[in-house]
This record gives C-alpha cells, structure tokens and sequence, in this order.
C-alpha cells in the first residue's frame, strides 16, 4: 500500500465485527446439529479460512450480503483439521474442544510457531487431558480420544490463555459434569462466546471473571447471534485519528471494552468521547488530540490480560509514541517476539531501543515515509499508521497480513481523507 502522509484524517469509521469472537463462535456452531445464524461478521481473509476448514469437516454455510452467515452441520464429515488449514490460521486449534466434545475424537495438526512467538497449545491440550481425553501427537498432529466422552473437573490454567478457555468452555458445555476454569481469560469475546453457548442451551455461570463454571449438557441447539464490535479495529482507528492530529468518530463501538485504552490514550494528550448510542445501544466515539496543535505526551504501558492494555494495540499504541515530547517505555508481556514493527518503524525514522521485554521509544518531531515491510497483523497495521503520518509517501510490503484483521481498510480510510493506494509489483 503507498500511503500519503500528513494529512489529519477527519470523517467516520464504522466499526466492523469482532474477529476474534467471529473465530470461537463459528468453531463452537460445530456444538450442534441445529442451524446457527451470526449476524456482523467482519469479512476477513482469517474468517474464511475458518469457514473454510468448517466446510472441510461437514458444515453447510450460506453467507448473506447483510453479513450474516447461517451454518448447518448435520453430521461431522472429518474430524481431521489438516496441516494445509491450520498452517494458515492458528486459530484453527478452536475446532479441537468442539470435534472431542461432539465426536469424542480429532486430529488437528499443530498450528506451528508463527511471527510474533511459539504460541504453544500444551495449556489447552493439558486441560482436554484432565478431562479424560487421550492425546498424543503424531508426526505434527494432535490426536485426541475420548471414546467415553469428556468429564466436567476443575482446570486450572497457569496463565491466562483465551483461546485455552474458548476451547475448554466449549468442550465443557457437552462434558459430563461440571467443569469449573480457574483463572480463566475474561476478555469481552470469551464473554460473549460464553453468551452464544448459553444461548444454544449451555449451562455457564461466572464469565467475565477469574473462574467459570460450565454444567455439562447432553446436546445444544441453534441461535440467532449478533458479533460484537472489533475493539482492536476500534482502537486502532483511535490512534489513526491521533497520529494524524485529526478526527474520527468511531461508529458501533462498544466505549466500555477500551476504557481502559482510552485512559491510556488521554494522559497520552488524546481524548475521546461518546457522543451519541445506535439504535441497538452501541457507542459512536468521536477521538481527536485534547488540545490544538500538542504533542503527544509520552505514556508508559504494559501489556496484559484483558482489563489492561492490550497485546494487540501495542505496535499501534507504539506508532504513536514515536513522535511524543520525550520518552516512553512499552513492555509486551504476553508474546515472546512481538516487536519486530520496531526495525520497520525505525527505517521511518524513529528512535527505539529495544531492553528484552521493554522498548524504549525516543519521541521525534516527525516520520520521513519509506518502503517498508509487515510482518504480522497488528504490525502491518501499525506501519500503515505510521505513513499515515510520515512526511511524504511511505510504501507497506506485504499488505496480505493486514487482510486478515482488517476488514476494508483501504475504504474506510479514504472516506475519512487518507490519501492511500494499493498496488501489486
Ligand atoms: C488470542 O490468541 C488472540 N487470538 C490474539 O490475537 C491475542 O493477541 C491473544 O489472544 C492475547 O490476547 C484470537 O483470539 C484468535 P493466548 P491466543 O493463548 O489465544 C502462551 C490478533 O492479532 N500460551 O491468550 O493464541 C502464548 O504463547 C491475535 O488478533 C502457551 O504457552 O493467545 C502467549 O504467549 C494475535 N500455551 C500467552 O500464552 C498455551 O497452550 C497468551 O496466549 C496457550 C497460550
């Protein structure tokens, strides 16, 4: 993508649904033999790889131009995930609890390590174990049997992991007994899948805190379910109108899954409030710099487990840091590899130091755009950013990663000003 930089972006973004809940909520419609419709899902390069894989084991999809997609299975057709699908999307491992639960066996294939660090699965695959399931791995697949099905127990997770709990949330709702997850994630997407689940006929008390209870049913029905608002886009577009020393309002966004960031984002000299509901009770956000021509203020974060600051705002939220009137630490606690923006963003000119798990981000008075090269997702989109504010034209390679996160990106950043083209060489 060639992107202009300097010009403050101004206009409306309409905020696109949750990819990161689209993913466990389309796994978990494997629960059930009954139609399942999801209304808002985001059209993301990441969600068709999962239908895809969907289709591969048995369901039958139609997809609407409203967004909504109504799901079927019937009947399993494979239990198996392949190496060719899993290889694309790590998210892919949410279909292991649902194929156990319901099939009592599955082959998923390992996802593999991926750009921003090893993202083991051994927490979810620890977990299924002490709920009686067989596991082994053979030549890079996961083989998991429980021929005599799931038993509810209590599963302690050593750290937090959402995708860990998603999966174990699912398998417990057709387990036998009860099944409690201690130190559970409590991110608002493992809340409203745990919502969807309650909503197909599953028994579940506690989301949104440290422990879950979920009493085992013997099957689940269908639903007609609504995806929450993409926090992550929403956030990132917060920072878009920063950079820029713009405004955006941010359209059907849900202010209470970023008050946190929010917080961050004013002591950052950025301030940004709601200004009016939708009709089904969202937020419209409007963001722009708190007062006339400021700096940034430097801003030290950590990254954590949902309410603090999240992991995949951090090279966004970094972005910003790069032009700020002094200097600003940034810790990435949760992946082992997730700053590799830094050499990109330093080819633009800014001035970072990297301290093991700390950066330490040297404000400069200004970007000079450049070619450079994502990486990963949320990186990809933290480069875009950082041309959209660079003097002159900076190129992003690699514009693929993007794709996956961010639905229609390129439209809605010209409709608020950008001056943004894409190309293949
Ligand atoms: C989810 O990944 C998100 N993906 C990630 O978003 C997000 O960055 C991450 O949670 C943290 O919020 C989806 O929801 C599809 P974890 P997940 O299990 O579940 C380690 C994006 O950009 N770990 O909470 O894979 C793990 O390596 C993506 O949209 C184990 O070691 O993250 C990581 O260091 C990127 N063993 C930490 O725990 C396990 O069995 C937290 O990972 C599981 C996790």
């Amino acid at each position: 993508m060639r992107v202009f930089g300097g010009i403050p972006l101004l206009g409306e973004v309409v905020i696109s649904g949750s990819k990161n809940l689209s993913l466990p909520a389309l796994a978990a419609s494997l629960l059930t033999d009954s139609p399942v419709t999801f209304r808002n899902v985001p059209r993301l390069t990441d969600i068709d790889s999962m239908l895809e894989l969907l289709g591969y084991l048995g369901m039958n999809i139609s997809t609407r131009e409203d967004s909504s997609i109504s799901v079927c299975t019937p009947d399993i057709k494979a239990t198996e995930a392949p190496y060719d699908f899993v290889r694309k999307m790590r998210a892919s491992i949410l279909v292991l609890g649902p194929l156990v639960a319901r099939c009592r066996k599955a082959s998923v294939s390992l996802p593999g390590g991926c750009a921003i660090g090893a993202r083991g699965v051994n927490l979810h695959l620890n977990a299924l174990e002490q709920m009686g399931a067989e596991i082994s791995i053979d030549n890079g697949y996961i083989k998991a049997s429980a021929p005599n099905g799931l038993v509810g127990c209590d599963i302690h997770f050593p750290i937090s992991t959402v995708t860990g709990t998603e999966n174990i949330l699912m398998a417990a709702s057709l387990a036998g007994g009860t099944t409690r997850i201690i130190n559970a994630a409590m991110e608002p997407e493992v809340i409203a899948l745990a919502d969807l689940l309650i909503l197909m006929g599953a028994k579940i008390d506690g989301h949104g805190s440290s422990i879950i209870t979920i009493d085992g049913s013997d099957s689940l029905h269908g639903a007609d379910f609504r995806i929450m608002p993409d926090r992550i886009e929403a956030g990132t577009y917060a920072i878009a109108a920063a950079v820029t020393n713009g405004s955006l309002i941010l359209k059907n966004c849900v202010y209470d899954h970023l008050s946190q960031f929010f917080d961050v984002l004013h002591l950052a000299g950025v301030d940004s409030k709601i200004i009016s509901k939708t009709s089904e009770n969202l937020d419209n956000i409007e963001v722009h710099r708190s007062g006339g021509d400021n700096r940034i203020i430097p801003v030290d974060v950590q990254t954590a487990p949902y309410p603090g600051f999240a992991t995949d705002l951090q090279a966004q939220f970094m972005t910003l840091m790069t032009i700020c009137n002094g200097t600003s630490s940034i810790t990435e606690n949760i992946f082992e590899n997730r700053f590799m923006h830094i050499p990109e963003l330093s080819r633009l000119g800014a001035n970072i130091s990297i301290h093991g798990k700390t950066a330490i981000v040297t404000g400069v008075k200004k970007l000079i755009g450049t070619q450079v090269m994502a990486t990963d997702l949320r990186a990809s989109v933290s480069l875009v950013l950082a041309g959209l504010m660079a003097e002159g034209e900076t190129v992003v390679n690699r514009l693929y990663h993007i794709d996956r996160g961010y639905e229609n990106i390129d439209q809605k950043l010209l409709a608020c000003n950008a001056r943004i083209e894409r190309f293949s060489v």
